[in-house]
């Protein structure tokens, strides 16, 4: 946040930055941290940092507690930045939380969105250089590379906006970026690729659509005096404010619009590889070249969305948005593992005890509701990579039973937040048992995490909505991935393999295609909504399908739901069946299913009006079907990844049409820390 000529207190400054942060707590966060400029006489010389582990209201707290803070010390012109950090290199420590920092002066301070694919190279270069680093992240190199660059300079003069366009060229990966520093006080300097980055504006005078010019000037063969007078270059013509000189502004810099909505909905979208620079009160855009067929202007868009429904997207709850935000949730999840060239998959977290799972007696795998059928999805394909036997257990049960666990056990912990306690429970009775323990976690730093001897993100990004959903399918994913990475050296299962990384790749689009058929979905649900209860069925690779599915109905429904292995039908749940009663049935073309065809003639015998979840061109099943849902066929073990998205979705509209809250339904929580 800079206010430019708009005198604020230190305490307004604050509550910007914190406010501005607390806005994007939905998305998740572990730690948080903020820079201003120093207190005393000449403030701008000096830049202070505070950083909390936990909720921003933790860091807020601290900063209140600080008696050497002025907080009603005006400040007519200053610029402070405030990040919140969900980890994905390092664990939630002040140290590993942002705004990080060149040196112990602060000279150079950074907040990042993404990761720098690069960062091992140039950490390496850097330490060559006699640079500390005093973090584990990624995001470090940065403040210390544009230090090497500042301490380096061919002139003596250098602006801030060169600076970072030196660093960007020398960066890999996905950022936004927005830096500060003691050398260029009350200048900002902002820049994104692959990470979403936006300018909100907030001026005395009307904004309405003003443009901005992109200038196009590379500054590596800049000379001195060229440099000296990059400022004056830029020409006024080319900033925004240029026609209101003496103007007092505000620029808010953000991922995400909800953090600065309350204050302005004018807002500038910046390209990939834009640099916006702010100095003296002016916005400048600048790229480092053209190219072809780009937009040589940044426009101001005036926003007309609401908070709550920016921090959902046009979703009308964030289970919604997290379904649909599944193709690339299993992207994320498979990133940088899968090499789809050599075929090879590299879980890092892994690897080091890659010799010491291999060696094991079998594989026990832990969970809690979703995380548990997670485990009951890839149990078939994982005995089958592994060759090892596969026990797949509910935590509280586990515990209950006080189940043998040996030495030469591998157990596996599956859970969403990492926080689950009967999870976590299982986990440490594992532990003082001497088998190796390993989480499959999406929440870095988690107590899971943590006590565990190795493991694997899923990387789904944060879930909100307490059904989970896309955590589901990438723990699947993860499940799967390990599978492979235990059976690339059988020479037996190279076919196999191959097969199933085939699938992986496959996989987002095939699931666009599940969410193109929503609007039918829908239409099924309308029929539904009135029922007081929904039964799942199927078996084989889609038993899990249907206890995850009936999982989702009842907790957000509140329909009775259950999900019936359809090899049991006629051991009981066949006597449900009658014309009323609604029962949703997979049935997948693989080795099941001859068999699930018979289940579904003794349904329609006793007048069931089946809804079938089947594949696509299955004339058969469609004509003793009440409804199809047709979806695309993968590989039989990645199948219940794409099953599973018509039941998240049927569910969803169900408690829509119930008027139910979909996001917290009644009695539940996100994350269950107790027993
Ligand atoms: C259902 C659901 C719960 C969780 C369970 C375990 O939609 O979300 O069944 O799966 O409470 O939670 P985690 O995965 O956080 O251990």
């Amino acid at each position: 946040y800079l206010n430019y000529r708009v005198p604020q207190t230190r305490r307004d400054i604050f509550q910007t930055l914190i406010k501005g942060l607390q806005r994007l707590e939905y998305r998740g966060y572990d730690s948080a941290g903020v820079a201003v400029d120093g207190s005393g006489k000449d403030h701008a010389a000096s830049i202070s940092l505070y950083k909390k582990t936990g909720k921003v209201k933790a860091l807020d707290e601290e900063i209140y507690k600080n008696n050497s803070i002025d907080f009603e010390a005006e400040l007519d012109t200053h610029f402070g930045i405030a990040h919140t950090r969900w980890a994905t290199h390092g664990e939630p420590s002040p140290l590993n939380s942002h705004p990080h920092r060149s040196d112990k002066n602060n000279e150079f301070v950074v907040i990042h969105n993404g990761i720098i694919t690069n960062y091992k190279e140039l950490k390496k270069y850097l330490v060559s250089k006699g640079y500390d680093f005093e973090s584990d992240t990624d995001t470090e190199v940065i403040p210390k590379l544009i230090k090497y660059l500042y301490d380096n300079r061919e002139n003596d003069y250098v602006s801030f906006s060169t600076l970072v366009e030196r660093v960007i060229q020398q960066l890999e990966g996905a950022f936004a970026l927005v830096f500060k520093s003691i050398h260029f006080p009350g200048e900002a300097v902002a820049t994104r690729r692959g990470s979403p980055l936006l300018i909100g504006v907030r001026s005395q005078y009307e904004l309405s659509t003003e443009q901005i010019p992109v200038q196009y000037n590379c500054s590596n063969s800049r000379t001195d005096e060229q440099e000296k007078n990059v400022l004056n270059r830029r020409g006024s013509t080319n900033a925004l404010h240029s026609v209101h000189d003496r103007l007092a502004v505000e620029f808010y810099f953000a991922s995400d619009a909800s953090a600065i909505i309350e204050h302005t909905n004018k807002v500038i979208y910046l390209e990939d590889d834009d640099i916006a620079v702010v100095v003296e009160g002016k916005l400048y855009v600048h790229r480092i070249k053209r190219t072809a067929g780009e937009d040589p202007v940044r426009v101001i868009q005036t926003l007309q969305m609401e908070l709550q429904q920016i921090m959902k997207g046009n979703f009308k709850a964030f289970m919604q948005k997290e379904i649909f935000e599944q193709p690339e949730s299993v992207v994320n999840t498979m990133r940088g593992r899968i090499c789809f060239d050599s075929n090879t998959v590299i879980l890092g977290g892994l690897s080091d005890h890659l010799k010491e799972i291999k060696r094991c007696r079998r594989l026990i795998v832990i969970g809690c509701g979703t995380s548990y059928h997670a485990g009951v999805a890839t149990r078939q394909i994982l005995e089958e990579l592994t060759e090892l036997p596969v026990m797949v257990e509910l935590a509280s049960d586990f515990l209950d039973r006080i189940t043998p666990v040996f030495r030469d056990d591998v157990c596996f912990f599956i859970s969403q937040s990492g926080e689950t306690a009967d999870t976590l429970m299982a986990l440490r009775y594992c532990k003082q048992r001497g088998a190796l323990t390993v989480g499959v976690t999406n929440t870095v730093g988690s107590s899971i995490c943590r006590e565990t001897d190795c493991g694997v993100h899923i990387n789904a990004g944060p879930e909100v909505g307490v059904a989970s959903t896309k955590a589901y399918t990438s723990q699947f994913v993860s499940l799967i991935m390990f599978g492979l990475m235990m059976s690339e050296d059988r020479l037996s299962m190279q076919q196999r393999r191959l097969e199933i990384i085939n699938g992986l790749k496959k996989l987002p689009e095939l699931i666009k295609e599940v969410l193109a058929l929503d609007d039918q979905i829908k239409s099924i649900a309308d029929e539904l909504h009135h029922q007081r209860s929904l039964l799942v069925m199927g078996r084989g690779y889609n038993y899990a399908t249907c206890l995850e599915g009936a999982l989702k109905i009842k907790e957000i429904t509140y329909m009775h739901s259950e999900g019936i292995l359809a090899g049991e039908l006629k051991h009981g749940p066949l006597a449900l069946i009658d014309k009323h009663m609604p029962v949703i049935m997979v049935i997948m073309r693989d080795a099941c299913y001859k068999k699930c065809h018979n289940a579904l003639e003794q349904v329609t015998a006793r007048q069931g009006r089946p809804i079938i979840l089947c594949c696509q061109d299955d004339p058969e099943i469609s004509k003793m079907a009440y409804k199809t849902i047709e979806l695309p066929h993968t590989v039989d073990c990645l199948q219940g990844i794409i099953s599973v998205i018509p039941l998240q979705l049927i569910s969803f509209h169900l408690a829509v049409l119930r008027g139910y809250d979909v996001d917290f339904p009644r009695n539940l929580a996100k994350s269950v820390t107790v027993e």
